[in-house]
């Protein structure tokens, strides 16, 4: 497996790759890989001759408040992990390569981030719009693979892909979680094991909220009402963020659940923010 750092070799790698008639499948990553990245670059491997995964914690996408600093890393573990996925070639690009100090170009998409997560965290999705266009560019990949678990991310990304014209498809991996449902992701190594406990609250509102769809409930506050109960039911210190109803396409707000419903919530658990989804019908 080819370790590269450089973003001038990785654009001529991959020109390299495409000279040769072979399709290149990019598996964006901030690194710390779990078991849910995995499963992304095994995807892109059935989708593309080679697979570029990268690995940057990018700066851009948090916020002043947040954990950028205590984000966890792990290089060494990680190029291991993407190596025995299948991976081809990891790019770890320099954050003052990506964003050089008289950087200044951002990508926005409008409406899709005003909503969900956008609420909590205004700038956030600017920051992933533009390192994942950045990525694209430097990598030219036929196919990308992201996380159902970010799923306003890769709507947002889709709406990206189809108004700047990128050649690409992009490809949502469903989720994948630890044992008792808890949706994999690098923040849960915070957790102690009593507390990764408690933090599957959200995974039990969500299964709570798609079997009242499926018994013919329809009124979201009623089953927002439950799923309120459910989280602070197992876990009393839990500060819910959001619990949001709305359609898979568009993200629009529902009232009522319909044909292409996702109910997405964030929660804060032990200063930890988790967020999580399930499509109800
Ligand atoms: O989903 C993530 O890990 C990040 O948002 C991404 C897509 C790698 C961009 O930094």
């Amino acid at each position: 497996m080819k370790i590269i750092r450089s973003i001038k070799q990785m654009q001529r790698v991959a020109r390299e790759i495409a000279a040769k008639g072979q399709t290149i499948g990019l598996v964006p990553t901030m690194g710390f890989l779990h078991e849910g990245h995995l499963s992304l670059i095994r995807k892109a491997k059935k989708e593309a001759d080679i697979v570029i995964t990268s690995i940057f914690v990018n700066p851009a996408q948090f916020a002043p408040t947040e954990d950028l600093d205590k984000y966890p890393r792990d290089e060494k573990g990680d190029i291991k992990r993407i190596g025995s996925a299948g991976s081809e070639i990891v790019f770890i690009p320099k954050a003052a390569d990506i964003y050089p100090d008289d950087f200044q170009t951002w990508v926005t998409v409008a409406d899709l981030t005003q909503t969900l997560e956008g609420e909590s965290r205004p700038t956030h999705f600017r920051g992933v719009t533009t390192i994942v266009a950045k990525l694209f560019n430097i990598t030219r990949p036929d196919v990308a693979v992201f996380g159902m678990k970010d799923y306003q991310q890769a709507v947002v990304l889709k709406q990206m892909l189809r108004d700047l014209g990128f050649p690409i498809k992009l490809i949502i991996a469903p989720t994948v979680r630890e044992k008792g449902g808890l949706a994999m992701s690098s923040r849960n190594k915070y957790f102690t094991p009593e507390q990764r406990r408690e933090a599957l609250c959200l995974y039990y509102a969500l299964r709570t909220a798609k079997a009242m769809v499926k018994s013919g409930e329809t009124n979201c506050r009623r089953i927002e009402k439950e799923m309120r109960a459910v989280i602070s039911g197992h876990c009393p210190t839990a500060k819910i963020d959001y619990i949001a109803f709305t359609d898979l396409n568009t993200l629009k707000p529902l009232e009522k659940t319909a044909q292409n419903t996702i109910c997405s919530l964030a929660v804060r658990l032990f200063k930890v923010r988790l967020i999580d989804n399930m499509k109800l019908s």
